[in-house]
Protein backbone atom coordinates (compact mmCIF):
# COMPACT_ATOMS: atom_id res chain seq x y z
CA UNK A 1 0.00 0.00 0.00
CA UNK A 2 1.37 3.38 -0.95
CA UNK A 3 2.77 6.21 1.30
CA UNK A 4 -0.71 7.96 0.83
CA UNK A 5 -2.47 5.15 1.89
CA UNK A 6 -0.92 5.23 4.78
CA UNK A 7 -0.74 8.92 6.03
CA UNK A 8 -4.84 8.89 4.89
CA UNK A 9 -5.55 6.00 7.58
CA UNK A 10 -3.70 7.88 10.24
CA UNK A 11 -4.87 10.64 12.59
CA UNK A 12 -1.73 10.80 14.65
CA UNK A 13 -1.41 12.47 18.06
CA UNK A 14 1.08 15.36 17.08
CA UNK A 15 4.03 13.95 16.80
CA UNK A 16 4.03 11.22 19.79
CA UNK A 17 4.01 7.23 18.06
CA UNK A 18 0.41 6.19 18.32
CA UNK A 19 -0.40 3.38 20.57
CA UNK A 20 -0.56 0.95 17.50
CA UNK A 21 0.04 1.58 14.18
CA UNK A 22 -0.46 -1.49 11.46
CA UNK A 23 1.73 -0.86 8.68
CA UNK A 24 1.10 -2.77 5.25
CA UNK A 25 -0.25 -5.86 7.07
CA UNK A 26 -0.41 -8.94 5.03
CA UNK A 27 -1.46 -12.63 5.42
CA UNK A 28 -1.65 -15.15 2.85
CA UNK A 29 -2.17 -18.88 3.68
CA UNK A 30 -0.95 -21.43 1.46
CA UNK A 31 -3.64 -23.60 -0.43
CA UNK A 32 -2.05 -26.94 -0.56
CA UNK A 33 -3.28 -30.01 -3.17
CA UNK A 34 -2.66 -33.71 -3.51
CA UNK A 35 -0.70 -36.50 -1.54
CA UNK A 36 2.64 -33.80 -1.82
CA UNK A 37 0.57 -31.48 -0.61
CA UNK A 38 2.09 -28.79 -3.11
CA UNK A 39 1.01 -25.34 -2.99
CA UNK A 40 -1.14 -23.77 -5.49
CA UNK A 41 -2.02 -20.67 -4.82
CA UNK A 42 -2.94 -19.01 -1.75
CA UNK A 43 -5.75 -16.92 -0.03
CA UNK A 44 -5.64 -13.43 0.32
CA UNK A 45 -7.06 -13.25 3.90
CA UNK A 46 -5.49 -9.66 4.72
CA UNK A 47 -3.69 -7.68 2.00
CA UNK A 48 -1.91 -5.00 2.67
CA UNK A 49 -3.67 -3.30 5.86
CA UNK A 50 -2.98 -0.07 7.37
CA UNK A 51 -4.45 1.63 10.18
CA UNK A 52 -3.23 3.43 13.78
CA UNK A 53 -5.13 3.76 17.04
CA UNK A 54 -4.34 6.34 20.05
CA UNK A 55 -4.99 5.35 23.57
CA UNK A 56 -8.24 5.31 24.96
CA UNK A 57 -9.56 5.25 21.13
CA UNK A 58 -12.00 2.10 19.72
CA UNK A 59 -11.20 1.71 16.20
CA UNK A 60 -14.15 -1.10 14.87
CA UNK A 61 -13.59 -3.16 12.09
CA UNK A 62 -16.67 -3.99 9.82
CA UNK A 63 -17.68 -6.36 6.70
CA UNK A 64 -19.11 -9.61 5.58
CA UNK A 65 -17.93 -12.79 6.96
CA UNK A 66 -14.74 -13.84 5.57
CA UNK A 67 -13.21 -10.58 4.47
CA UNK A 68 -10.21 -10.71 7.68
CA UNK A 69 -10.96 -9.01 10.21
CA UNK A 70 -10.03 -11.96 12.74
CA UNK A 71 -7.08 -13.01 10.81
CA UNK A 72 -6.12 -8.81 11.62
CA UNK A 73 -7.10 -9.46 15.01
CA UNK A 74 -5.37 -12.21 15.55
CA UNK A 75 -1.81 -10.70 13.57
CA UNK A 76 -2.12 -7.94 15.92
CA UNK A 77 -1.96 -10.37 19.25
CA UNK A 78 0.86 -12.33 17.95
CA UNK A 79 -1.77 -15.57 17.72
CA UNK A 80 -0.82 -15.56 13.85
CA UNK A 81 2.40 -14.17 12.07
CA UNK A 82 2.20 -11.94 9.22
CA UNK A 83 3.44 -13.17 5.63
CA UNK A 84 4.56 -8.82 5.60
CA UNK A 85 3.52 -5.98 7.15
CA UNK A 86 4.21 -4.35 10.71
CA UNK A 87 2.62 -3.93 13.97
CA UNK A 88 3.97 -0.66 15.87
CA UNK A 89 3.17 -0.84 19.61
CA UNK A 90 4.21 2.84 21.51
CA UNK A 91 6.69 3.14 18.13
CA UNK A 92 7.78 -0.78 18.92
CA UNK A 93 8.06 -3.20 16.33
CA UNK A 94 6.16 -5.95 17.98
CA UNK A 95 8.16 -8.62 15.73
CA UNK A 96 11.12 -7.67 17.01
CA UNK A 97 10.03 -8.17 21.10
CA UNK A 98 11.60 -11.30 22.41
CA UNK A 99 11.89 -12.48 25.86
CA UNK A 100 11.36 -10.61 28.99
CA UNK A 101 10.16 -7.86 26.63
CA UNK A 102 7.64 -9.74 24.44
CA UNK A 103 5.96 -11.44 27.82
CA UNK A 104 5.02 -8.07 28.80
CA UNK A 105 4.02 -6.92 25.64
CA UNK A 106 1.43 -10.31 26.03
CA UNK A 107 0.41 -8.48 28.99
CA UNK A 108 -0.74 -5.17 27.56
CA UNK A 109 -2.17 -6.25 24.30
CA UNK A 110 -5.13 -8.96 25.01
CA UNK A 111 -7.72 -10.16 22.55
CA UNK A 112 -11.51 -11.65 23.54
CA UNK A 113 -13.40 -13.99 21.57
CA UNK A 114 -17.10 -14.15 21.01
CA UNK A 115 -17.00 -17.55 23.29
CA UNK A 116 -14.11 -17.13 25.39
CA UNK A 117 -14.93 -20.48 27.20
CA UNK A 118 -14.51 -23.31 24.14
CA UNK A 119 -10.70 -23.63 25.84
CA UNK A 120 -11.17 -23.69 29.12
CA UNK A 121 -11.49 -26.64 31.20
CA UNK A 122 -15.01 -27.11 32.62
CA UNK A 123 -13.61 -27.45 36.16
CA UNK A 124 -11.78 -23.66 35.94
CA UNK A 125 -14.06 -21.81 38.36
CA UNK A 126 -14.53 -18.07 38.05
CA UNK A 127 -11.99 -17.02 40.07
CA UNK A 128 -9.49 -20.06 38.36
CA UNK A 129 -10.30 -18.41 34.87
CA UNK A 130 -9.92 -14.73 36.11
CA UNK A 131 -6.22 -15.46 38.21
CA UNK A 132 -4.96 -18.08 35.63
CA UNK A 133 -3.16 -15.27 33.24
CA UNK A 134 -1.83 -13.46 37.27
CA UNK A 135 -0.45 -17.14 37.59
CA UNK A 136 1.13 -17.61 33.99
CA UNK A 137 2.83 -14.04 34.23
CA UNK A 138 4.19 -15.18 38.31
CA UNK A 139 1.49 -12.23 39.33
CA UNK A 140 -0.59 -14.21 41.54
CA UNK A 141 1.10 -14.51 44.96
CA UNK A 142 1.75 -10.88 45.79
CA UNK A 143 -2.14 -9.95 46.43
CA UNK A 144 -4.05 -12.70 43.49
CA UNK A 145 -7.15 -13.24 45.49
CA UNK A 146 -7.55 -9.40 46.28
CA UNK A 147 -6.70 -8.54 42.81
CA UNK A 148 -9.20 -11.00 41.24
CA UNK A 149 -12.21 -9.42 43.57
CA UNK A 150 -10.88 -6.34 42.00
CA UNK A 151 -11.48 -7.56 38.54
CA UNK A 152 -14.76 -8.83 38.81
CA UNK A 153 -16.19 -5.74 40.59
CA UNK A 154 -14.55 -3.72 37.64
CA UNK A 155 -16.80 -5.64 35.38
CA UNK A 156 -19.70 -5.72 37.82
CA UNK A 157 -19.94 -9.07 38.74
CA UNK A 158 -20.02 -9.56 43.10
CA UNK A 159 -17.39 -11.88 44.94
CA UNK A 160 -19.94 -14.68 45.40
CA UNK A 161 -19.34 -15.88 41.69
CA UNK A 162 -15.78 -16.14 42.05
CA UNK A 163 -16.08 -20.29 43.45
CA UNK A 164 -19.18 -20.93 40.66
CA UNK A 165 -18.21 -22.27 37.84
CA UNK A 166 -18.64 -20.40 33.71
CA UNK A 167 -21.06 -23.19 32.33
CA UNK A 168 -23.57 -22.07 35.66
CA UNK A 169 -24.07 -18.33 33.88
CA UNK A 170 -25.74 -16.70 31.24
CA UNK A 171 -24.18 -15.41 28.16
CA UNK A 172 -23.63 -11.84 29.33
CA UNK A 173 -22.52 -13.17 32.81
CA UNK A 174 -19.93 -15.33 31.09
CA UNK A 175 -18.84 -12.19 28.66
CA UNK A 176 -18.03 -10.25 31.83
CA UNK A 177 -15.88 -12.88 33.19
CA UNK A 178 -13.91 -13.04 29.91
CA UNK A 179 -13.79 -9.37 30.70
CA UNK A 180 -11.88 -9.61 33.68
CA UNK A 181 -9.86 -11.91 32.61
CA UNK A 182 -8.59 -9.51 29.27
CA UNK A 183 -8.48 -7.28 31.85
CA UNK A 184 -6.02 -9.00 34.79
CA UNK A 185 -2.51 -7.74 33.17
CA UNK A 186 -3.73 -3.98 33.09
CA UNK A 187 -3.50 -4.25 29.40
CA UNK A 188 -3.53 -0.99 27.07
CA UNK A 189 -5.43 -2.32 24.07
CA UNK A 190 -7.92 -4.90 23.69
CA UNK A 191 -8.82 -7.03 20.51
CA UNK A 192 -12.54 -7.78 20.78
CA UNK A 193 -13.56 -10.21 18.00
CA UNK A 194 -17.56 -9.80 18.07
CA UNK A 195 -17.29 -10.18 21.76
CA UNK A 196 -21.28 -9.73 22.03
CA UNK A 197 -22.32 -11.67 18.93
CA UNK A 198 -23.55 -14.64 20.33
CA UNK A 199 -25.47 -12.78 23.14
CA UNK A 200 -29.39 -11.51 23.00
CA UNK A 201 -29.77 -8.08 22.05
CA UNK A 202 -30.78 -6.68 25.40
CA UNK A 203 -27.63 -7.82 27.28
CA UNK A 204 -25.91 -6.85 23.91
CA UNK A 205 -25.84 -3.36 25.31
CA UNK A 206 -25.54 -3.67 28.85
CA UNK A 207 -22.18 -5.66 27.78
CA UNK A 208 -21.12 -2.81 25.20
CA UNK A 209 -21.84 -0.40 27.54
CA UNK A 210 -19.95 -1.92 30.20
CA UNK A 211 -16.85 -2.05 28.04
CA UNK A 212 -17.21 1.89 27.03
CA UNK A 213 -17.20 2.61 31.18
CA UNK A 214 -14.11 0.44 31.12
CA UNK A 215 -12.36 2.32 28.75
CA UNK A 216 -12.95 5.55 30.31
CA UNK A 217 -11.85 4.43 33.69
CA UNK A 218 -9.34 2.57 32.43
CA UNK A 219 -8.30 4.60 29.06
CA UNK A 220 -8.02 1.74 27.07
CA UNK A 221 -8.23 1.64 23.37
CA UNK A 222 -10.03 -1.32 21.57
CA UNK A 223 -10.28 -2.64 18.13
CA UNK A 224 -13.60 -3.68 17.77
CA UNK A 225 -14.82 -6.86 15.47
CA UNK A 226 -17.94 -6.56 14.64
CA UNK A 227 -21.22 -7.16 12.07
CA UNK A 228 -23.88 -5.64 14.07
CA UNK A 229 -23.42 -2.07 12.48
CA UNK A 230 -26.08 -0.60 14.83
CA UNK A 231 -23.53 -1.52 17.95
CA UNK A 232 -20.28 -0.55 15.99
CA UNK A 233 -22.38 3.38 15.57
CA UNK A 234 -22.33 2.91 19.41
CA UNK A 235 -19.28 2.13 20.64
CA UNK A 236 -16.41 3.45 17.77
CA UNK A 237 -14.42 6.66 17.39
CA UNK A 238 -13.62 5.65 14.45
CA UNK A 239 -14.15 2.60 11.62
CA UNK A 240 -12.66 0.89 9.10
CA UNK A 241 -14.46 -0.84 6.32
CA UNK A 242 -13.19 -3.68 5.06
CA UNK A 243 -13.86 -5.65 1.74
CA UNK A 244 -12.04 -9.15 0.69
CA UNK A 245 -8.94 -8.92 2.92
CA UNK A 246 -8.86 -4.40 2.10
CA UNK A 247 -9.83 -1.82 4.16
CA UNK A 248 -11.68 0.32 1.51
CA UNK A 249 -13.13 3.29 3.70
CA UNK A 250 -11.79 4.69 7.00
CA UNK A 251 -13.01 7.89 8.94
CA UNK A 252 -14.77 8.79 12.11
CA UNK A 253 -17.84 7.94 13.45
CA UNK A 254 -20.13 10.26 11.93
CA UNK A 255 -17.93 10.48 8.45
CA UNK A 256 -18.83 6.64 7.56
CA UNK A 257 -22.45 6.65 8.98
CA UNK A 258 -23.44 9.94 7.30
CA UNK A 259 -21.27 10.55 4.72
CA UNK A 260 -19.51 7.26 3.28
CA UNK A 261 -17.60 7.48 0.21
CA UNK A 262 -17.59 3.99 -0.96
CA UNK A 263 -20.22 2.07 -2.56
CA UNK A 264 -19.57 -0.64 -0.56
CA UNK A 265 -19.92 1.10 2.92
CA UNK A 266 -23.05 2.72 1.20
CA UNK A 267 -24.78 -0.74 0.68
CA UNK A 268 -24.03 -2.02 4.20
CA UNK A 269 -25.13 0.77 5.74
CA UNK A 270 -28.17 0.79 3.80
CA UNK A 271 -29.08 -2.85 5.64
CA UNK A 272 -29.28 -1.49 9.10
CA UNK A 273 -33.15 -1.33 10.22
CA UNK A 274 -34.48 2.16 10.97
CA UNK A 275 -37.14 2.18 13.64
CA UNK A 276 -38.08 6.10 12.69
CA UNK A 277 -40.91 5.08 9.95
CA UNK A 278 -40.63 8.74 8.32
CA UNK A 279 -36.57 8.51 8.18
CA UNK A 280 -36.81 4.99 6.43
CA UNK A 281 -38.60 6.75 3.39
CA UNK A 282 -35.84 8.57 2.82
CA UNK A 283 -33.17 6.24 3.07
CA UNK A 284 -31.73 4.62 0.09
CA UNK A 285 -32.01 1.18 -0.45
CA UNK A 286 -28.83 -1.34 -1.95
CA UNK A 287 -29.35 -4.68 -2.60
CA UNK A 288 -25.79 -6.20 -3.36
CA UNK A 289 -25.73 -8.55 -6.07
CA UNK A 290 -23.45 -11.67 -6.70
CA UNK A 291 -21.36 -13.71 -4.09
CA UNK A 292 -17.88 -12.12 -2.32
CA UNK A 293 -15.38 -13.17 -5.10
CA UNK A 294 -12.84 -16.00 -3.17
CA UNK A 295 -9.83 -14.86 -1.31
CA UNK A 296 -7.69 -17.68 -3.36
CA UNK A 297 -8.37 -15.23 -6.61
CA UNK A 298 -9.31 -11.57 -5.90
CA UNK A 299 -10.40 -9.75 -9.04
CA UNK A 300 -8.02 -7.47 -10.29
CA UNK A 301 -8.21 -3.52 -10.08
CA UNK A 302 -10.95 -2.95 -7.95
CA UNK A 303 -11.74 -6.10 -5.59
CA UNK A 304 -15.48 -5.10 -5.06
CA UNK A 305 -16.26 -3.89 -9.18
CA UNK A 306 -17.88 -7.65 -9.79
CA UNK A 307 -20.78 -6.48 -7.27
CA UNK A 308 -20.08 -2.79 -8.05
CA UNK A 309 -23.16 -0.96 -9.84
CA UNK A 310 -21.27 2.32 -10.79
CA UNK A 311 -17.87 0.09 -11.91
CA UNK A 312 -16.44 1.62 -15.30
CA UNK A 313 -13.73 0.28 -17.38
CA UNK A 314 -10.41 1.58 -15.66
CA UNK A 315 -12.26 -0.43 -12.26
CA UNK A 316 -11.00 -3.56 -13.85
CA UNK A 317 -7.44 -2.50 -14.25
CA UNK A 318 -6.50 -0.05 -11.83
CA UNK A 319 -6.63 -0.51 -8.09
CA UNK A 320 -8.07 2.40 -6.61
CA UNK A 321 -5.71 3.75 -3.69
CA UNK A 322 -7.26 4.18 -0.35
CA UNK A 323 -7.06 8.04 0.47
CA UNK A 324 -8.84 10.97 1.57
CA UNK A 325 -9.42 14.36 -0.38
CA UNK A 326 -9.39 16.76 2.70
CA UNK A 327 -6.75 15.87 4.93
CA UNK A 328 -9.40 15.30 7.73
CA UNK A 329 -8.54 11.42 7.98
CA UNK A 330 -11.94 10.01 5.88
CA UNK A 331 -10.42 8.01 2.89
CA UNK A 332 -11.89 5.43 0.59
CA UNK A 333 -10.38 3.07 -1.98
CA UNK A 334 -12.86 4.09 -5.30
CA UNK A 335 -12.22 5.71 -8.53
CA UNK A 336 -15.59 7.35 -8.00
CA UNK A 337 -15.81 7.99 -4.79
CA UNK A 338 -19.26 9.52 -3.53
CA UNK A 339 -18.94 12.84 -2.09
CA UNK A 340 -22.22 14.60 -3.21
CA UNK A 341 -22.47 15.81 0.43
CA UNK A 342 -25.64 13.69 0.87
CA UNK A 343 -26.30 13.35 4.94
CA UNK A 344 -27.61 9.76 5.46
CA UNK A 345 -30.62 9.94 8.26
N1 LIG B 1 -5.94 -20.82 9.18
C1 LIG B 1 -6.47 -20.55 7.99
N2 LIG B 1 -6.15 -21.27 6.89
C2 LIG B 1 -6.66 -20.98 5.69
N3 LIG B 1 -7.55 -19.97 5.45
C3 LIG B 1 -7.92 -19.24 6.50
C4 LIG B 1 -7.42 -19.46 7.83
N4 LIG B 1 -7.98 -18.57 8.67
C5 LIG B 1 -8.79 -17.80 7.91
N5 LIG B 1 -8.76 -18.20 6.62
C6 LIG B 1 -9.49 -17.60 5.50
O1 LIG B 1 -9.11 -16.23 5.46
C7 LIG B 1 -10.24 -15.42 5.12
C8 LIG B 1 -10.46 -14.39 6.21
O2 LIG B 1 -10.91 -15.07 7.37
P1 LIG B 1 -11.28 -14.31 8.72
O3 LIG B 1 -11.59 -15.35 9.73
O4 LIG B 1 -10.22 -13.34 9.04
O5 LIG B 1 -12.59 -13.52 8.29
P2 LIG B 1 -13.62 -12.69 9.18
O6 LIG B 1 -13.78 -11.37 8.52
O7 LIG B 1 -13.19 -12.70 10.60
O8 LIG B 1 -14.96 -13.52 9.00
P3 LIG B 1 -16.17 -13.77 10.04
O9 LIG B 1 -16.98 -12.50 10.02
O10 LIG B 1 -16.92 -14.92 9.44
O11 LIG B 1 -15.59 -14.07 11.39
C9 LIG B 1 -11.41 -16.38 4.91
O12 LIG B 1 -11.50 -16.68 3.53
C10 LIG B 1 -11.00 -17.59 5.71
O13 LIG B 1 -11.58 -18.75 5.17
S1 LIG C 1 -13.43 1.69 -7.97
FE1 LIG C 1 -15.06 1.29 -9.45
S2 LIG C 1 -15.75 -0.79 -8.99
FE2 LIG C 1 -14.55 -0.07 -7.24
S3 LIG C 1 -16.04 0.73 -5.83
FE3 LIG C 1 -15.32 2.45 -7.06
S4 LIG C 1 -16.74 2.59 -8.78
FE4 LIG C 1 -17.06 0.60 -7.83
MG1 LIG D 1 -14.05 -13.46 12.38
Amino acid sequence: MSTATETAVSDGSGGAPALLRVEDLTKHFPIRRGVLRRQHGAIHAVDGVSFSLDAGETLSIVGESGCGKSTTGRMIVRLLEPTSGRILYQGEDLSAARGGRLRELRGEIQIMFQDPYSSLSPRMTVHDIVAEPLRVHSRYRDGGPARVRELLDLVGLSAGYENRYAHEFSGGQRQRVGLARALALDPKLLVLDEPVSALDVSIRAQVVNQMRRLQQTLGLAYVFISHDLSIVRHISHRIAVMYLGAIIEVGTRDQIFKAPRHPYTRALLSAIPIPDPELRGERERITLTGDVPGPGDPPSGCRFRTRCWKARDICATDPPVLAGQAGDGHASACHFPENDGTVLP
